[in-house]
């Protein structure tokens, strides 16, 4: 199972995911955030600490990708599990 959230924040969604649902050894996730202020900080220590960070990539993504730059999407807090 792939597992792509976008607008992940501190991690928590993620975390509970990869307890609960995404338990299969070739699960894997990936993470794209813009990261304002320290909240990459705070997601990778949440991350370190879980031990799934093996199965997880984390995208930061471009301040040009911002809701003010492209009003037309909208996904933030959207869950895609395929
Ligand atoms: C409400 S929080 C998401 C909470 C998280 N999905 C959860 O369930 O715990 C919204 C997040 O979207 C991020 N965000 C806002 N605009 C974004 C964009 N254009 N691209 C990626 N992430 C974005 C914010 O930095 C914030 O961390």
């Amino acid at each position: 199972m792939t597992y792509l959230e976008v607008g992940v924040f501190e991690g928590r969604a993620l975390l509970w995911l990869l307890e609960n649902i995404l338990t299969h050894p070739t699960a894997r996730a990936t993470c794209i955030d813009l990261f304002p202020y320290n909240l990459e900080q705070r997601f990778r220590h949440n991350l370190d600490l879980s031990g799934y960070a093996s199965k997880v990539t984390v995208m930061k993504a471009p301040p040009t990708l911002s809701s003010e730059n492209c009003p037309w999407i909208l996904l933030i807090s959207s869950i895609l599990i395929y």
